[in-house]
């Protein structure tokens, strides 16, 4: 083998030997929570030793598999191997998976979004051996049912007296109320490894990451605590409580009117809603939310995406030369004109109706778990004025409720008078 080694972060080795049928690695971002899991299993599954184990990867929405734990794996296998990687792991694109050409052990990747997922989680073969692992990256992702499903597939005799069933959930503990908490946390259980990590303990994490953190915790320190401390989201300070993420008919028919709404980024996330309204009630039926992508390229990928162009698509106005530019692609851009007060308008709006998100919509289901009010660092009180991170599908969220909270505004392309 080529001189590559393998490098650990120690707090992560109870984890990696627990046998327990659930190991939970709650922590923050950074951890290596990722990075670990994927060499952990990597080594184990080209070990001779666990011949006959397979390896199951899902993310509540299978694509995005392909960017985390396929990237991790393969990242794992790169770092291991070295340039002699393909002599040792048989790495498949389409569909995605890979094998161990030493011991034959097989990694698939699926999701549990909608009932043809779920269907396909009952048909899993390997050639060789079982179906022993099961890694669920970014948990909180799904629902409890989701993870029921899963569990049910782990079962019978194992041939291998080595080998055994075990489930790994990964994520970043969004908030207090999620049933991962209640089910794995809340009590002592031996089936159950619950670890805790933070990029305090991650070693091979450098200094600017460190000083984005301290930044992060003076500007959100409630989202520090999520996502630089890995404690349990606070729920208090939390604008909108009044949401369910639940699966429901998306179809066109389905509503008495339905609309897209943008919030423009690039370093921040671009974020597209699709919102249907029913009897006064926000159904979220779809998401597209992207980094870094140039308003050229995501136009492009919305029409890839099958994004209904003759539905209007709310805007923020501070842009008026990237609605022009989807306009000019088709679309039914237009601004949502901003006043004063006019977030806390429709924050307030917004907290008088039910809102339903359908479980694709994962970006938007986690930022509107931790949504929250800033808090006056001297009385501890909330103030009336949101943090301003992790909130670009709330922005499209708000701009979406204007075409209901403010029927009588005149939305039109141009712009509207004083701009
Ligand atoms: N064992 C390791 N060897 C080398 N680098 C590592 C290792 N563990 C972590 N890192 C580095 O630290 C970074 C963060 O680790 P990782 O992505 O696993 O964190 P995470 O806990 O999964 O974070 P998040 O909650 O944001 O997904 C990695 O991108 C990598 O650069
Ligand atoms: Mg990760």
């Amino acid at each position: 083998m080529s001189a590559v080694t393998v490098q650990f972060n120690r707090h992560f080795k109870a984890v990696n030997q627990t046998h327990c049928r659930y190991r939970a690695l709650r922590g923050s971002a950074g951890s290596g929570k990722s990075v670990n899991i994927a060499q952990d299993f990597i080594l184990k599954l080209s070990d001779p030793k666990y011949k006959g184990a397979n390896l199951l990867c899902v993310r509540k929405v299978n694509e995005t598999n392909r960017n985390s734990t396929y990237a991790e794996l393969t990242g794992a296998i790169n770092r291991i191997y070295g340039d002699r990687a393909e002599e040792f792991w048989e790495m498949r694109q389409s569909p995605l998976s890979l094998k161990s050409r030493v011991t034959g052990n097989e990694v698939i990747f699926r999701g549990v979004n909608d009932a043809r997922d779920r269907e396909k989680l009952k048909s899993i073969n390997f050639a060789h051996g079982k179906l022993v692992w099961i890694w669920i990256e970014e948990a909180t992702e799904l629902q409890e049912s989701d993870v029921d499903i899963l569990d049910d597939r782990l079962r019978g005799i194992l041939v291998n007296p080595n080998l055994y069933y075990q489930i790994t959930f990964t994520f970043n503990p969004v908030s207090a109320t999620h049933w991962i908490k209640r089910k794995y946390f809340d009590f002592v259980n031996p089936d159950v490894m619950a670890h805790h990590s933070t990029y305090l303990q991650n070693r091979f994490i450098d200094d600017a990451y460190h000083r984005r953190m301290m930044l992060r915790k003076e500007q959100d320190p409630e989202g520090y605590e999520i996502y630089g401390l890995g404690n349990w989201g606070e729920t208090g300070g939390l604008i909108l409580k009044n949401f369910k993420v639940v699966e429901f008919d998306t179809a066109f028919n389905m509503f008495d009117s339905m609309h897209h709404a943008q919030d423009f980024g690039f370093n921040h996330a671009n974020a597209i809603l699709t919102v249907g309204v029913k009897d006064g009630d926000f159904y979220v039926c779809d998401e597209i939310y992207v980094h870094e992508k140039d308003t050229s390229e995501i136009i492009e990928l919305a029409n890839r995406h099958g994004l209904n162009k003759y539905l209007t698509m709310y805007c923020d106005s501070a842009e008026p030369d990237r609605i022009q530019m989807w306009n000019n692609a088709g679309y039914r851009a237009t601004a949502v004109v901003k006043e004063p007060g006019s977030v806390q308008a429709q924050i307030d709006y917004l907290k008088q109706r039910r809102i339903y998100i359908h479980p694709k919509c994962v970006n938007t289901a986690k930022e509107i778990q931790q949504w929250s009010w800033k808090k006056d660092k001297k009385t501890g009180l909330y103030l009336d004025e949101p943090v301003e991170v992790f909130d670009d599908a709330m922005a499209a969220l708000r701009y979406s409720a204007e075409p209901l909270r403010r029927p009588e505004m005149e939305y039109s392309n141009q712009r509207p008078a004083g701009w």
